[in-house]
């Protein structure tokens, strides 16, 4: 017999299916609740709600796991590219040589973007963030592709829309940096990898040849790896819900990418570079920043502590930290801020209020000590999250049509003002 979940309410007892995923975890299936009791679950934040079944990626925050479609972080990390992720991550299978040369063909077909969406960047502010740039140029790319904007095309059209989107978000991302510079944009060169094609666009000038260090490439490619899927996240869970309208991909892809950008989730990674600066300039006392994090009356935390699922340690952490180390001794680099960054985390760790919240560091604690490293400037370190995740969102919006999910729509529990009556102007005192 199957396990069923009981719950009483003014005296009389429903039964609730259990839903099991297939690493044994349990969901109480509340969906007929309301039909059958009246009552809706409150869960502000969506703590422990469940808002969907999903295949792509495993995650256990006790103990340290994550798996996309079923392989360890840890060897993706290690062995694979970052194309070959994404093609696993949208397509459930890693490639075979030719699935693979294929793909990565199609990505390279549609790295172009449009002559006409240059003349966009001409007018937003020299200092403008470049994740509110890269939210609205992926947001104007469906007026470029106007057949995108009809729901449930034909899966052709849905491909094209998918490469376009793999394809073009680094060129977005690449020309937004060289305007800040006030320099001239680059093509891509389609004869370079994923990477090493974006690295060319940042950094390449069109009177020399960039050649992309393979230390810088390695660590790059590892770094999107990283961030390439995270099941149902603040953005993820923004594109299912943009995408469950029936609104084209980009602009879900696009809220996704706004989402991102807080500092609760994607924005922390510059976030953490900064506040290690602001400790460093403040004269390096780490104390008395742990004390301000601790403090309820101080709004300070420590960015790239803490993690909604994460409550033993972040296994993404634990392979940026080992391989900071040796990417920037390969690099040569010495950043003291890696020394206060080091520092910080030994004193949180050994603090009691840490150890008993479960504060651990996160992705984003040492990712950017890797970006700086490589030369990406601070402000481009939540558009570099941005990049790696984007396989992981569309994925996640492909999951929700091909289930055919419904539109997405919470309840609420009302709090405010019963019935009352218009009162006019002049009564109003
Ligand atoms: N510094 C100080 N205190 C903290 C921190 C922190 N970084 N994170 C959580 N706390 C405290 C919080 O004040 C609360 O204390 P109390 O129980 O006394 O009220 C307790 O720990 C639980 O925190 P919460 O805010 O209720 O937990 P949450 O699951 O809602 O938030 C979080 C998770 C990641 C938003 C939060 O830990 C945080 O703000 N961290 C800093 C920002 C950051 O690094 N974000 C990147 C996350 S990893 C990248 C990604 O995937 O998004």
């Amino acid at each position: 017999m199957s396990e069923t979940a009981k719950i009483t309410l003014e005296g009389k007892t429903y039964e609730l299916p259990i839903t099991t995923g297939s690493e044994g975890e349990k969901a109480i299936d509340i969906s007929k609740l309301r039909a059958e009791t009246g009552c809706i679950t409150l869960d502000i934040g969506y703590k422990n709600t469940g808002s969907t079944t999903s295949k792509i990626t495993f995650l256990d925050g006790e103990k340290g796991i994550l798996r996309y479609r079923g392989y360890p972080i840890e060897q993706l990390a290690e062995k694979a590219s970052f194309t070959e992720v994404a093609y696993l991550i949208l397509n459930g299978e890693l490639p075979n040589a030719k699935q693979l040369q294929e793909f990565e063909g199609n990505i390279r077909y549609h790295s172009l973007v449009h002559e006409d969406m240059k003349r966009f960047f001409e007018f937003f502010p020299s200092n403008a963030h470049p994740m509110g740039i890269l939210s609205a140029m992926v947001s104007s790319l469906s007026t470029f592709y106007p057949k995108s904007q009809t729901p449930n095309r034909p899966s052709k059209d849905v491909e094209r829309t998918i490469y376009r989107l793999i394809a073009k978000m680094p060129t977005l991302a690449a020309i937004s940096y060289k305007y800040t510079l006030g320099h001239p944009t680059m093509y891509p060169n389609n004869k370079l990898g994923y990477v090493e094609n974006f690295l060319h666009m940042m950094f390449g000038l069109p009177t020399e040849e960039y050649v992309a260090d393979p230390v810088t490439v390695d660590a790059l490619n590892k770094l999107l790896i990283l961030h390439a899927d995270h099941e149902q996240n603040c953005s993820a869970s923004t594109v299912r819900m943009v995408g469950s309208s029936q609104a084209n991909l980009y602009s879900a892809i696009s809220a996704g990418i706004a989402a991102l950008w807080g500092p609760l989730h994607g924005g922390a990674n510059q976030q953490v570079i900064e506040m290690l600066e602001t400790i460093r300039n403040d004269g390096g006392d780490i104390q008395k920043w742990v004390n301000k994090a601790k403090d309820k009356d101080d709004p300070f935390r420590l960015f790239g502590f803490g993690h909604r699922v994460y409550k033993n340690f972040d296994p993404r952490a634990q392979i940026i930290k080992k391989s900071s180390d040796q990417i920037l001794k390969r690099l040569g680099v010495n950043d003291p801020v890696l020394d206060i960054a080091r520092h910080l985390e030994e004193v949180a760790l050994k603090d009691e209020y840490f150890i008993e919240r479960k504060l651990y560091p996160n992705v984003d604690f040492y990712s950017g000590i890797i970006y700086r490293a490589i030369g990406i400037p601070t402000r481009m370190f939540t558009v570099m999250f941005a990049m790696g995740r984007l396989p992981g969102w569309i994925a996640q919006w492909k999951e929700m049509v091909e289930d055919k999910e419904p539109i997405s729509r919470p309840r609420q529990i009302y709090t405010g003002a019963n019935q009352r009556n218009y009162v006019p102007m002049s009564d109003r005192g």
